[in-house]
């Protein structure tokens, strides 16, 4: 129950490589969270209204389904969750991955890459989504370096 994950959502690799990253330097497991059906470039078009992405977007209770699966959650006590910021906030299927376990107890820590914006309201959002979690105050890790991840890390650490 001491191990730590590191889940991630990446449609477009971005999230991907700082995922890899921060699990190298937290020591962590790293997993990836798969759409059952892969977002296409048109599926990602956020100039389009009626795209895949901001359909979902616009409706906080879509729950896009996620093929694949942490059969070990148990050993993990803290749990980083990465994603892209889609219209602020994070992706509905982090909240998919969220809800597909049994949180209690553990320590979520959101983190994103974006094109800019923050995290905005996605930690209350994935609060909502692991109820008998701790979510911490996620991070924005665009284009970060080792140490950034290394203070990252002694935060959550100091906290979880
Ligand atoms: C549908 C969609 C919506 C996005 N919305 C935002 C946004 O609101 N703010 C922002 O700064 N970037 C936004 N972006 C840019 C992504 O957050 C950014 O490119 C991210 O690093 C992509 O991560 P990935 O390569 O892991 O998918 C959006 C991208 C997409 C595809």
């Amino acid at each position: 129950m001491s191990k730590t994950l590191v889940a991630y959502f990446s449609a477009q690799g971005t999230t991907q490589k700082v995922a890899q990253k921060l699990a190298a330097v937290a020591g962590a497991d790293l997993f990836e969270i798969v759409p059952a059906q892969p977002y296409t470039a048109a599926d990602l078009n956020w100039n389009n209204s009626q795209s895949r992405s901001t359909l979902e977007s616009k409706d906080r209770t879509s729950r896009p389904p996620v093929a694949s699966h942490v059969d070990n959650m148990d050993d993990y006590s803290t749990v980083y969750v990465g994603f892209p910021i889609w219209w602020y906030r994070e992706p509905t299927i982090v909240d998919s991955f969220l809800e597909d376990y049994n949180l209690d107890g553990k320590v979520v820590v959101p983190f994103a890459t974006s094109g800019g914006s923050g995290l905005g309201k996605s930690a209350q959002d994935m609060a909502g989504s692991a109820p008998g979690a701790t979510v911490l105050d996620g991070e924005l890790l665009n284009g970060v370096g080792r140490s950034a991840l290394e203070a990252f890390v002694a935060r959550v650490s100091a906290e979880a």
